[in-house]
C-alpha cells in the first residue's frame, strides 16, 4: 500500500495592521484606481515593529495544530518556506520548532521564494513517503514588507505579510487519483532568470539585507507560461481531466495572472481561491493562507481535488496536486 501525506489540519496568521492602497497613495503617485486595475490587491497586512517571521510562523502553526487535533510533540518534522528568516542563521524552522515545545524531530527552511510553500510540500511529501517522517508541519511565513523598497512604486504596493501552516500525516492509499492526500508535486527551477527578480543584497553581499527587485512585466510574461507547464504536469501524472479539479488555489501574485489560469483551465472563478485583494502577495505564505481561509470557511472539504500552483524568484516554479 502506497504511503500517503493526508492533510489533518490549517493554520493563518495575518498582522493586525492593514495598509491600504489609499494609504500608499498618500505616500506615492500611485492610486486605488491603478493598484486594483493592475492586480486586484485592495489592502495588505504589514507586520508589527519587532514582529519577526517566526512570530507569523508560530500563530499559522499553533492554528494549524489545533485544528488538527495535535500537539508540537506530535510532530517530526517542521519545513518552513521563506525568503525573509527573522535572522541569517539558524534557521526560522528551529524558532517555530522551540515555541512548539517540541524537542524531537527535525526542523528546517526551504528558500523558493513564491514558490517556496510548494517546494516545502514537496519536501514534506517525499520526506513522509519515503518513511523519514509520519508527520510533518509546513509553513509558508513572510515579511516581505521588510525588503521592499518603499519608494518605488512598481514593487511596494504589490506584496504584504502573513503566514499559513498545514498538518500532514502518513496514511495509506491505493496509488490511485482517489486517495486521500498529495497525489502530485512538481518542481522546477531556472537560475538563468535570476535578474529579473531578486533582492539587491544579502549576508555574503555587500549590501547586507537589500531590497526587492523585479522586471514586472517580464516576470508576468514568464509566469503565464510557467504555470501553465507546472499545471499541465500534475494534470498529466495523475491522468486527471480539469473539469475534475474542485479548487484552484494558486499563488496570489497577480489576478490578472490568477484569472487566466483559471480561463485556460476551463475553471469557473467561483472555483479558484482568492485572497490576493486583501493579503496581497505574502510569497510563500499565499498558498497556506488561501487554503486555511478556504477549509475554514467550508468552501474545500473533504473528498474535494485541490490544485495549488506558484512561481516566483529564481526563477522557480511548481504545482501540487491533493485529494483533500
Ligand atoms: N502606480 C501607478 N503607476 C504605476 C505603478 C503604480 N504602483 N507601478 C508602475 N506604474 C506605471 C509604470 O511606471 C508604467 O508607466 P509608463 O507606461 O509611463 O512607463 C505603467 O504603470 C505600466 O507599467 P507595467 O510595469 O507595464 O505594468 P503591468 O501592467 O505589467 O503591471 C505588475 C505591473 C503589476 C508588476 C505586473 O507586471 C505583475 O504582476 N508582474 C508579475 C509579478 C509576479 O507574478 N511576480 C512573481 C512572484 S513574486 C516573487 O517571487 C517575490
Amino acid at each position: 500500500m502506497p504511503t500517503r501525506s493526508i492533510v489533518a489540519g490549517c493554520g493563518a496568521y495575518l498582522p493586525s495592521r492593514i495598509l491600504s492602497n489609499a494609504d500608499l497613495a498618500r505616500k506615492l503617485e500611485t492610486s486605488d484606481e491603478w493598484i486594483v486595475q493592475r492586480t486586484g490587491i485592495r489592502e495588505r497586512r504589514i507586520a508589527a515593529e519587532g514582529e519577526v517571521t517566526s512570530d507569523l510562523a508560530i500563530r499559522s502553526a499553533e492554528g494549524a495544530l489545533k485544528n488538527a487535533g495535535m500537539s508540537g510533540n506530535d510532530i517530526d518534522l517542521i519545513v518552513v518556506a521563506t525568503s525573509t528568516p527573522d535572522e541569517t542563521f539558524p534557521a526560522t524552522a528551529t524558532r517555530v520548532q522551540a515555541a512548539l515545545g517540541m524537542t524531537r524531530g527535525v526542523a528546517f527552511d526551504v528558500q523558493a521564494v513564491c514558490s517556496g510553500f510548494v517546494f516545502a510540500l514537496a519536501v514534506a511529501d517525499n520526506f513522509i513517503k519515503a518513511g523519514q517522517a509520519r508527520t510533518a508541519l509546513v509553513i509558508g511565513a513572510e515579511t516581505f514588507s521588510r525588503i521592499l523598497d518603499w519608494t518605488d512604486r512598481t514593487t511596494c504596493v504589490l506584496f504584504g505579510d502573513g503566514a499559513g501552516a498545514v498538518v500532514l500525516v502518513a496514511g495509506e492509499g491505493s496509488g490511485g487519483k482517489d486517495d486521500r492526500g498529495v497525489l502530485s508535486t512538481h518542481i522546477f527551477s531556472d537560475g538563468r532568470y535570476h535578474d529579473m527578480l531578486y533582492v539587491d543584497g544579502g549576508p555574503s553581499s555587500t549590501v547586507t539585507t537589500g531590497h526587492l527587485r523585479m522586471e514586472g512585466r517580464e516576470v508576468f510574461r514568464h509566469a503565464v507560461v510557467k504555470l501553465a507547464e507546472a499545471v499541465d504536469a500534475a494534470i498529466a501524472a495523475n491522468g486527471i481531466t480539469a473539469a475534475e479539479i474542485d479548487w484552484l488555489v494558486p499563488h496570489q501574485a497577480n489576478r490578472r495572472i490568477i484569472d487566466g489560469m483559471g480561463h485556460r483551465l476551463g475553471l469557473p472563478p467561483e472555483k479558484v481561491v482568492l485572497t490576493i485583494d486583501r493579503h496581497a502577495n505574502t510569497s510563500a505564505a499565499s498558498i497556506p493562507l488561501a487554503m486555511a481561509e478556504a477549509a475554514a470557511d467550508g468552501r474545500i472539504r473533504p473528498g474535494h481535488l485541490v490544485l495549488l500552483e506558484a512561481m516566483g524568484g529564481g526563477f522557480t516554479w511548481g504545482s501540487a496536486l491533493l485529494r483533500w
